[in-house]
Order: C-alpha cells, then sequence, then structure tokens
C-alpha cells in the first residue's frame, strides 16, 4: 500500500486513529479529518496527529458540504491523489423513541448518514483515477434492531444499504465499497452510552464473550482497503465477536454453563 493515500474521517481518536496508525504502519499517508469542537473537548486532532507521521489534521465538519469540499481539496493539494476513503466519523445518542426529538433525530442523521453520503460523492472524482476504494464503518445496531437506539439503529442500517447503492454504481470505475460492521468497543462514544450493566450484558451476548479493540475494527478496515480484497465490494462484514450470528444466543444455553450444572 506505500505511496497510497487514505482519507479517514473521526480520525482524532478510537476507531478512527486506530486506523490512521495502521495505515502508517502499511506506508500509506493519512488524511486525518475530525471536527473541531473545543468546548466539547474534541480538539483532540491536532494532539493525535503530532509526531504521528505523514499525515495532514483536518479540522472539518463531515456533515456540511463545503467542509467536506475543503476536506477532498487540502488532501490532493497535500498528496496529489486519493486512494481511499474511510466513513469512521459517527456520533452516538442513545434515547427511547418518544424522546428523540426531531434535532436529536437530525444531529445523529447528519453525520451517521448525510456524512457518509457526502463524503463519498466528493471523493468519487479522485477515486475514478485511482481505482481506489470506500470503507464504511456501520454497526451492529445497523443489522438488529435494539431498543434505545432508533436514530442510531436506523442511521446504520441505511450506511449498510448505501453501501450497496455505492458499490453498484461506482463497481464500473474499478471502485470497491465495503461496509464493517462493529460490535462493542471501549472507545468515548461507547463509554458515553454503555453503562456497567450495558456491558456486562453484552459480555453475555457475545461468543467471544468480550468487547472487540480499537486495532481489531481498523484490521478488518485496512484489509477491505487493501489488494487482497481486489475482488471483494458490496459486502458488510461484522467484526462483532460473534454477535450478529447468534439468533437465540441465550446465555443460559452455553456449554461451559451447562458443564457448570
Ligand atoms: N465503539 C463502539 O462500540 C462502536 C460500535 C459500533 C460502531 N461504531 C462506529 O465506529 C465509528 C467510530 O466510533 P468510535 O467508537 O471510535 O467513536 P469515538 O467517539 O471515539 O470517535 C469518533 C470520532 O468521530 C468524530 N466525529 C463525530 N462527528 C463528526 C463530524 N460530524 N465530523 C467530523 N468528525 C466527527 C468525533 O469527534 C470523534 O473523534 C462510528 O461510526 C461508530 O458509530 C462504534
Amino acid at each position: 500500500m506505500t505511496g497510497r493515500t487514505a482519507i479517514v474521517t473521526g480520525a482524532a481518536r478510537g476507531i478512527g486513529l486506530a486506523t490512521t496508525k495502521l495505515f502508517l504502519a502499511e506506508g500509506v499517508s493519512v488524511a486525518m479529518v475530525d471536527r473541531d469542537v473545543p468546548a466539547l473537548e474534541e480538539a483532540a486532532l491536532e494532539e493525535a496527529a503530532r509526531n504521528l507521521g505523514d499525515v495532514l489534521a483536518l479540522p472539518y465538519d463531515i456533515s456540511r458540504p463545503h467542509a467536506v469540499a475543503a476536506m477532498i481539496a487540502d488532501t490532493r493539494a497535500r498528496f496529489g491523489r486519493i486512494d481511499y476513503l474511510v466513513n469512521n466519523a459517527g456520533v452516538a445518542d442513545f434515547g427511547p423513541l418518544e424522546r428523540t426529538d426531531f434535532e436529536r433525530w437530525r444531529a445523529v442523521m447528519a453525520t451517521n448518514l448525510d456524512g457518509v453520503f457526502l463524503c463519498s460523492q466528493a471523493a468519487t472524482p479522485e477515486l475514478k483515477k485511482t481505482g481506489g476504494c470506500i470503507v464504511n464503518v456501520a454497526s451492529i445496531s445497523g443489522l438488529r434492531a435494539s431498543t434505545l437506539r432508533v436514530a442510531y439503529g436506523t442511521s446504520k442500517a441505511a450506511v449498510i444499504h448505501l453501501t450497496r447503492q455505492q458499490a453498484a454504481e461506482l463497481g464500473e470505475y474499478g471502485i470497491r465499497v465495503n461496509c464493517v460492521a462493529p460490535g462493542p468497543v471501549r472507545t468515548k462514544l461507547a463509554a458515553a452510552v454503555h453503562t456497567r450493566e450495558i456491558v456486562d450484558a453484552y459480555h453475555d451476548a457475545i461468543p467471544l464473550n468480550r468487547y472487540g479493540s480499537e486495532e481489531e475494527i481498523a484490521n478488518v478496515i485496512v484489509f477491505l482497503c487493501s489488494d487482497k480484497a481486489s475482488y471483494v465490494t458490496g459486502q458488510m462484514i461484522a467484526a462483532d465477536g460473534g454477535f450478529e450470528a447468534t439468533g437465540v444466543g441465550l446465555p443460559a444455553l452455553r456449554a461451559a454453563r451447562l458443564d457448570e450444572t
């Protein structure tokens, strides 16, 4: 992958930062995009980018069309090409359906869905030139419905279908588009919405009995970008410890538990 260039959105921390580091280890230059909201202590982008290597820190909000256009222009100006777009930036806002007012709904959709649409559309002319690829980061919440995430789950389900739309249309230009659906990963995003009780319940529901790490998700993202995945497009891979595979995943039905009795 040496000599290629990636744009990673939401790169200041969590899965985006881990993906950035893995790309750099593979010889890929990275435009790290994150919005700058000092009041929310999200001005971590400059800090994260310091001493990392061949990176460009871009403090843009990917839900705003003008910012997305600037993101592409700045990346082109610095690196001259765009090979990979990782649409990773996301927000989680968990709450009951009746308390999800339109403002909260729109805030989730603006980043999680509009942002993926805008960044992909803006990057397409550059990806056509390089025969590059897009990886969208969805969630197991987009695969299986659950409580408290009417906006988040719906936005992620839409990202999974958007991936297929993009793959269907961009294939003829040699652009591959795939999607990763992470299970729970202990990042700031998850910490804000996962109580101790939720963490324990996830451990029970996941066949591997644990959360994933940022690096485990980054590995799948970078694999999908690599030439090793050259005939893979329009796919969704759940990196979730087996969560999605378990329909009747009752903890009480575990072999280990039966052995105990
Ligand atoms: N952590 C999990 O358990 C989990 C599970 C499934 C899916 N995901 C998905 O993985 C992705 C990364 O999540 P994470 O856990 O690393 O979260 P995180 O909160 O640690 O990092 C997300 C980053 O995105 C940035 N961001 C948010 N909105 C933005 C916008 N409009 N413009 C630019 N940057 C923006 C944030 O500032 C933050 O730095 C998200 O799409 C999330 O929905 C996470």
